[in-house]
């Protein structure tokens, strides 16, 4: 299992989040947040897609994020893959996998 983040442009935010919808991952948490980088103008608004996913999943979400989310100026944002340890769905117990 991994999980995806990624940070984006607000104005990609709605398609990107309806393509992530209709892709078939089990879910997604979304926080608007504020950073800056590399070239350190000032904190400026964004969103933060995390999304936990099979192994399976990541390279079409991560492409889809990619392609969806880059205008090619600067401040697109970042993309980062995280490998989670352990993973719970509360309600029915199930672990792993088939938590996602
Ligand atoms: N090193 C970092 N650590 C944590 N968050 C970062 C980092 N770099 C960028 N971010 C987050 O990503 C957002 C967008 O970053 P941005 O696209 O400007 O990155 P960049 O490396 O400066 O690339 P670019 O040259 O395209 O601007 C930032 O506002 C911040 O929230
Ligand atoms: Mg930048």
């Amino acid at each position: 299992m991994k999980k995806i983040e990624a940070i984006i442009r607000e104005e990609k935010f709605d398609e990107i989040c309806a393509l992530l919808e209709k892709s078939g991952i089990g879910g997604m948490t979304v926080s608007e947040v504020r950073g800056f980088g590399h070239h350190r103008n000032g904190l400026k608004k964004k969103f933060k897609i995390e999304i936990y996913a099979d192994e399976f999943q990541v390279d079409k979400t991560i492409e889809l994020i990619r392609k969806k989310a880059r205008t090619g100026t600067t401040g697109d944002g970042k993309i980062a893959v995280y490998t989670i340890d352990q993973l719970y769905r509360i309600r029915t117990g199930e672990e792993g996998a088939s938590a996602v």
